[in-house]
């Protein structure tokens, strides 16, 4: 691309849609993916990445696991992008009893009148849930708890963000005839015009990408026809995307070009945030695609949606007692409190929350876990998550 800078050999500090070029995009996007970089991975389809079953089998022992995680930020960095695990979810039960709460979410939402609209979709052309985090967990604590246990979500989340990260979640339903979205990359620079994002200097374009994870886990099977997302896998190497993906001539490229996988239920895609991708035509007449997608942000980012996360906390905590008195692992156990509770102990009121012992005050997840490993009542925990929020809280309040 022209460089915006005065040496020819400089990288640029600004982006703008207008030095973009589709030619320079075109090589970017011609890197193939091979299968014997990824030992872990089972195939590559259309230059993404599959994870078969056989890699729950690896994620028991420590080094084993980091190994897995390595391969899998590989993927999400020089690799294509997105990796696709297959049977993420292995209890289809675990998965529709999740769909049924969805859809009881979506119907009381309709009862009380609210259009769960879309930023893409005219309104009522589909189903959304925002916030469908807390919304579950408060709502349906036990279903909450056995999917969010999921192990492939903490794998990938810890291999992309580190420890600490924080997921929110959107249910969207396409219905029979929804249209697809225009390609674009997502949150943060994707939620902004070429013009906006040009206002932020290039090394920032090149460093968000790695404070969110995108996924998406299907809720029902998706065959082609139902419109299963669209991905252009090593897109998100072209450094300018986030100015490009606005631009005719990419979102002409993008449609003669994607890669349109099915998904069983029960698969979970995830994605490198500044991958190019969309959601593609429902032509079904009878699919109600449904999607829970998953925003899983670093500790170090800004998240898209505010959780109440003490309401979760409180919430869950009952039901995490009760799966420790019945024997369920201690693995299970920390990801669902690291799917609700915060994990990083920033920013807070130093003057009322210091630290004791350590560099940092103890976060909320870290408040659980200890209320938890000594079964402590819901009463104390409740009583301690109030006390640490207010301590969060500024002097002035
Ligand atoms: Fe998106």
């Amino acid at each position: 691309m022209t460089t915006t800078s005065t040496s020819a050999n400089a990288v640029p500090r600004w982006f703008r849609a207008e030095d973009c070029n589709l030619e320079d995009f075109k090589q970017v996007v011609s890197a193939a993916t091979r299968l014997e970089d990824y030992p872990y991975a089972d195939a590559v389809e259309q230059n993404v990445l599959i994870y078969g079953p056989r890699l729950h089998s690896y994620l028991d022992d420590p080094a084993e696991r980091a190994d897995v995680q390595a391969e899998l930020a590989h993927a999400l960095t020089e690799g294509p992008g997105i990796v696709v695990f297959k049977g993420a979810f292995p209890d289809l039960g675990v998965v529709d009893r999740a769909t049924d709460a969805f859809n009881r979410l979506i119907a009381a939402q309709k009862a009380a009148g609210v259009t769960g609209g879309d930023h893409f979709a005219k309104p009522g052309a589909n189903d959304r849930v925002w916030g469908a985090l807390d919304k579950l967990a408060l709502a349906e604590p036990e279903v909450f708890a056995e999917y969010y246990s999921s192990d492939i979500l903490a794998l990938v989340s810890e291999a992309w963000l580190g420890p600490n990260y924080q997921v929110t979640s959107q249910v969207n339903v396409v219905n029979p005839g929804g249209v697809a979205q225009r390609a674009h990359r997502d949150y943060h620079l994707g939620f902004m015009s070429a013009e906006q994002a040009s206002a932020y200097p290039a090394h920032t374009h090149l460093l968000t990408p790695a404070l969110t994870l995108q996924g998406a886990v299907a809720h029902c099977d998706m065959p082609l026809e139902s419109g299963p997302t669209l991905y252009l896998p090593h897109s998100h190497k072209y450094a300018p995307g986030y100015v490009a993906f606005h631009r005719e001539d990419f979102t002409e490229y993008f449609q003669a070009n994607f890669a349109q996988l099915p998904l069983d239920k029960g698969d979970a895609a995830f994605f490198n945030p500044a991958l190019f991708h969309g959601a593609g035509n429902n032509v079904s007449t009878d699919i109600k695609r449904m999607a829970n997608l998953l925003q899983v942000s670093s500790a170090f980012g800004r998240a898209m949606e505010t959780v109440d996360r003490t309401a979760m906390s409180k919430a869950l905590y009952p039901v995490l007692l009760g799966m420790k008195s019945s024997g369920a692992s201690q693995k299970a156990l920390k990801n669902i409190v690291a799917s609700s509770a915060e994990g990083y102990a920033f920013p807070t009121n130093l003057d009322r929350d210091q630290p004791i012992g350590g560099l940092a005050p103890q976060s909320q997840a870290e408040l659980v876990l200890e209320h938890l490993g000594r079964s402590a009542s819901h009463v104390a925990l409740d009583g301690a998550l109030d006390a640490q929020e207010s301590r969060r809280r500024t002097g002035a309040r």
